[in-house]
């Protein structure tokens, strides 16, 4: 029988099993029955870190080895160090073995895994099932090498293997990765078996028993829109994992230096509630004290590997505001509030939205600042640009002990929401600060402050403090905040602290503020002028260049139905460009269109905003559609936003060319 009707025909038994013992609860989906990843595999891998480069050898992987136990990373759970593409030879030997690459590895496989095994520790190797790994060197894959390389690797001691997709053939998925299912039973040694197969046949349809995770997406990489990307992959597909068979959304690169440590925190969060596995992909020999202290944060880590294995399902995402909760085992809810815009925002769910008894009072604890308070069920967080709030959320016990969740947000005005708080240079800006109590309990003695940079003058202009902060209400002080005459562009910090009794609770808030480039007076090109901020699709927003590809400088001469431009911007939707205006300027205009770079299917959008307004609108430009010119007027505008929007057939052909686009300012 093949592999998809004899799960077809267990699916049946099951749901059969199931109608006449209704009162058994449903039983789980059959996983694979090596034993392995009840709770999602931790550990390391070096790929994100190294690729095939010379830093990946005997010595990285036993001092990572050395760390695991030293660091307290092993007593936090990781488990497994593992070896990705690029550790053996191109050819096998003449017995058709594969043979370790004795540069990297001198003294063999066995003497690394024996290593890694002495510190307690689980060894993990790499292959392909095709006929070569994805490597360009070539590196023999394991299709139709099935029982000799299981065999081998099982006599090397290997205790997982991570099984990618590259030179397949066009062999049928799932009768590739259960060949080498059925050879890694074979040897009798429990391999943890990771499908690598980037979700192109929907392995989570037909692979809960024939592998304990299966990747869900493409290949990560260092940057808070792949990770994002990935995110959003996996996070639709929480109905398909469980114990022994997981959603992958590939390995963490916390500690790689693409991203900020909010945006790795949030990483992190996601990873855990989406009960991923948790392999460390950057090179913690070299790890910074922030990179430590997230990947050893030991409240996320129960989240991922909490016993009842329910991946967290998303309850809402509008506009980018992300809350996502799951079930725990001992009836805890783990709640994600992610922010995945540019600016802060206050992100709110409720006990009952995450699925808890009705109760007078929980118990919320903070899993990143571990404060612990109660709520009376509102679960809220004024989460950073990019951020993750996250809480572990129960009812009953006694909630009544400890402070009531306070959180304090600070705002100014801008000119639409999610606009970039900009102050000026010599002015007095109004700052507001909004102190909300979500607890069952009133707050007492409440007293915020506000905090600006060193020379600034920042002075409250309403009362700054209340004996009581009441249960389900806000209190609001507003101040005046002065930057001073000469402050350079850049961003500045506001601290806001609120404390409140009982218990001496102190909660902080951080706004960022900042100062922007004024554009030259005159008619310049906006690929030149400064902007405050470009978001693109893929890679960076390049200035007088096509979009090329990933990196940045790697764009090509503008060119739109044969014409060539010599100024402009190259994006890839979707991508918003943002400039500072200061009601300075008037007319915009540049030739818009698809740029020659591509030849595939690819539709976008252009737009111009002027603040919160739309002044111009190219409608849909497919692939071969003529270039057009738009115009705009940003009069009176503080903020100018150049907005190209992928027109819903994805954005893979999607460079989209600003082509001469010009300002006049005065
Ligand atoms: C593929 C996989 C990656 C990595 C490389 C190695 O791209 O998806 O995770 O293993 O191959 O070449």
């Amino acid at each position: 029988m093949s592999v998809r009707l004899r799960l077809a025909a267990i699916g049946v038994a099951v749901a059969t099993a199931a109608a006449g013992l209704a009162l058994v609860s449903a039983p789980a989906a059959v996983a694979l029955d090596n034993g392995l990843a009840r709770t999602p595999q931790m550990g390391f891998n070096n790929w994100n870190a190294t690729h095939c480069s010379g830093d990946f050898n005997e010595a990285m992987v036993k001092g990572i080895a050395d760390l695991f136990v030293s660091s307290g990373l092993k007593d936090a759970g990781y488990q497994y160090v593992n070896l990705d593409d690029c550790w053996a030879l191109p050819s096998r030997d003449a017995s058709g073995n594969l043979v370790p690459d004795p540069v990297r590895f001198p003294d063999g496989i066995k003497a690394v895994a024996d290593y890694v095994h002495a510190k307690g520790l689980k060894f993990g190797l790499y292959s392909s099932a095709g006929t070569k790994t994805c490597n360009s060197a070539g590196f023999p894959g394991g299709l139709g090498h099935e029982k000799q390389d299981a065999a081998l690797w099982a006599s090397r001691g290997v205790d997982y293997l991570k099984y990618d997709n590259c030179n397949n053939q066009g062999v049928d998925a799932v009768q590739r990765y259960t060949a080498m299912r059925d050879a890694l039973a074979a040897t009798g040694r429990p391999i943890l078996y990771s499908l690598c197969e980037w979700g192109q046949n929907q392995p989570w349809n037909w692979a809960t028993d024939v592998g304990n995770s299966w990747r869900t997406t493409g290949d990560i990489s260092d940057k808070f829109s792949s990770m994002l990307a990935n995110f959003k992959k996996n996070v639709v597909l929480a109905q398909y994992a469980g114990p022994g068979h997981w959603n992958d959304p590939d390995m963490l690169e916390v500690g790689n230096g693409g991203m900020t440590d909010t945006e790795y925190r949030s990483h992190f969060s996601l990873w855990s509630i989406m009960a991923a596995p948790l392999l460390i992909g950057s090179d913690i020999r070299k790890a910074t004290p922030a990179t430590m202290s997230i990947l050893t944060n030991r409240d996320i880590i129960a989240v991922d590997q909490d016993p009842l294995g329910i991946q967290g399902t998303e309850l809402s995402n509008a506009n980018g505001l992300h809350v996502i909760a799951k079930p725990l085992a001992n009836g805890d809810r783990a709640v994600a509030l992610f922010n995945e815009n540019t600016t802060p925002a206050t992100i709110s769910t409720t006990a009952a939205a995450v699925g808890l008894p009705k109760a007078f009072g929980y118990q919320l604890d903070d899993l990143w600042s571990h404060r612990t308070t109660e709520t009376a069920g509102k679960i809220s967080a004024t989460v950073p640009a990019h951020g993750t709030a996250m809480f572990r959320v129960h009812s009953g016990g006694d909630w009544w002990s400890n402070p009531p969740a306070v959180h304090t947000s600070a705002d100014l005005p801008v000119p639409y929401p999610g606009a970039p708080a900009l102050v000026q240079p010599g002015t007095t800006t109004t700052v507001t600060t909004v102190t909300s109590n979500d607890g069952v309990l009133p707050g007492l003695f409440g007293d915020v402050k506000l905090t600006g940079p060193a020379g600034w003058t920042v002075k409250a202009t309403t009362t700054t403090f209340y004996p009581v902060l009441p249960p389900g209400h806000d209190v609001s002080t507003k101040w005046s905040v002065t930057t001073p005459a000469g402050t350079p562009p850049g961003s500045y910090p506001l601290h806001v602290s609120t404390t409140y009794a009982p218990g001496r609770s102190t909660v902080d808030y951080d706004m960022t503020v900042s100062v922007a480039t004024p554009l030259a007076v005159g008619t310049t090109g906006l690929g030149d002028d400064p902007w405050l901020s470009a978001d693109n699709g893929y890679g960076p927003v390049e200035r007088n260049t096509s979009n090329g590809e990933s990196k940045a400088g790697d764009g090509h001469p503008i060119k739109l139905g044969g014409v060539t431009y010599a100024k402009g911007l190259g994006t890839n939707a979707p991508s918003t460009i943002t400039y500072y205006l200061g009601g300075r300027c008037s007319t915009i205009s540049s030739t818009v269109g698809l740029d020659d770079e591509k030849t595939g299917a690819g539709s976008v959008t252009f737009e111009i905003w002027a603040d919160g307004k739309k002044v111009a609108d190219s409608g849909l430009i497919k692939r071969g559609d003529p270039a057009q010119t738009l115009t705009a007027d940003a009069t009176g505008a503080s903020l100018l936003r150049l907005i190209v929007t992928d027109g819903g057939d994805g954005n893979t052909n999607d460079h989209a060319d600003w082509a001469n686009a010009q300002i006049t300012c005065a």
